[in-house]
């Protein structure tokens, strides 16, 4: 059997690296392809590096450009490149360009798709995320989803027969390198001299907060009048779009911070009073590591993290500014996202739909020798 993950943008990276490894441990043949949709070393070569994600087979190199060309030119290039390397199965990861193009790819070529991350719903359909998520489950043969409500939401689609809860990959690399950094100073309060507990950590990329001024200018001017230091960790779109509208980042209590590496930013979460962010990773790592977030968002696909109190979704202005003033909330024991063991639950269930397919011939690997 031969899996191959197709990854290209940041997040992508963290979810692959316990993917990779579980793979490597269940001695499964896996190899990656990178689409090259996050090219700057900070956005990609370092996560390979720290995360220690075996080097890629392919490079696509596609680059940015609009959502139509970036996920036409990464569905071309798959078209040229995925046939030579004879996978089974292809992984493809949450939801960005890179997600839809590599199953849409696969699909074509009539390869099997296994989507990590399945179910995740913001019902909100301007999202490019959610056009490329609901594509991608719709595509995709087996549905590897993170928890009871992403299953749920793939059930109410009538996807349930191909789907399995395995628990957050997220969560297994996040355990870890807490584990391995909770003793460490964070780079934050080395470099900028801040006690632990006493700044934010903001990050900002979304397109529905980037590309219209207005709202932008509102969320900078809203961070900027916390009563404590906010690290704001620019994403290149953020530090584009922000130089095009000649809006300031460096406002108020804001400082302006290249992004961290993956290790440096978990440390840098555990050590700080709250975080403020649009990420969809950032919120559930905020959570795991009980620390305060606030979204600037009007919805999550993450909802466990607002039920149990620990996720403010909020609009810029007054909402955001009184979010992260709230009191902490109370601790909770629940353990929505799993156990940290998902990566190895994704490899059971290849070498099981394996073993099927020494019985059956429709089974999820039809051309795989058995
Ligand atoms: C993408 C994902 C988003 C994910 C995010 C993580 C889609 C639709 N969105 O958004 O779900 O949360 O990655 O970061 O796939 N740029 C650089 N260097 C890079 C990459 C991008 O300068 O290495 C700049 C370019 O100006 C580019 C812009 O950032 O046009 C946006 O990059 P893109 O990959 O298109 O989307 P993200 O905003 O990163």
């Amino acid at each position: 059997m031969h899996v191959i993950s197709i990854v290209g943008a940041r997040p992508q990276f963290v979810k692959l690296s316990p993917v990779a490894h579980a793979l490597e441990h269940q001695q499964i043949k896996h190899s990656i392809i990178h689409t090259g949709q996050h090219y700057d070393s900070l956005l990609s070569d370092v996560f390979f590096r720290d995360l220690d994600i075996p080097a890629p087979v392919a490079h696509l190199g596609v680059g940015s450009g609009s959502h139509g060309v970036q996920t036409g030119a990464i569905l071309a290039a798959l078209d040229g490149k995925l046939p030579d390397l004879h996978p089974d199965c292809v992984i493809v990861f949450g939801d960005t360009n890179s997600t839809l193009a590599g199953a849409l790819a696969a699909a074509k070529l009539h390869i099997r798709i296994a989507h990590v991350e399945a179910g995740l719903r913001s019902y909100n359909r301007f999202m490019p995320e959610e056009i490329n998520r609901i594509l991608t489950d719709h595509a995709a043969d087996l549905l590897l989803a993170p928890t009871q409500t992403a299953a749920e939401h793939l059930a109410s689609e009538g996807l349930a027969a191909r789907t399995v809860i395995v628990g957050d990959v997220m969560t297994d690399v996040l355990f870890e390198v807490r584990n391995m950094v909770s003793c460490h100073p964070s780079p934050i309060t080395l470099e900028l001299g801040f006690a632990p507990g006493t700044y934010s950590i903001a990050t900002i990329h979304r397109a529905e907060n980037t590309d219209n001024p207005e709202r932008l200018n509102s969320i900078i001017d809203s961070l900027a009048r916390l009563d404590h230091p906010v690290v704001l960790l620019a994403h290149p779109r953020l530090l584009a779009k922000s130089h095009d509208k000649n809006i300031s980042l460096s406002k108020g209590v804001i400082i302006v911070h290249s992004p961290l590496t993956y290790p440096d930013l978990i440390c840098a979460i555990l050590n700080a009073r709250s975080v403020v962010t649009d990420s969809g990773g950032l919120q559930k790592e905020a959570f795991l590591l009980g620390v305060p977030c606030t979204t600037v968002r009007a919805e999550t696909e993450w909802v466990e993290t607002v039920d149990l109190g620990w996720n403010d979704l909020v609009e810029p202005g007054d909402d955001l500014v009184a979010s992260v003033s709230r009191p902490r909330p109370l601790a909770t024991t629940a353990r929505p996202y799993g156990d940290g063991h998902a990566a190895i639950r994704v490899g059971q269930e290849f070498l099981r739909h394996q073993a099927v397919r020494r019985c059956h011939q429709d089974a999820f690997f039809p051309n795989s020798a058995p």
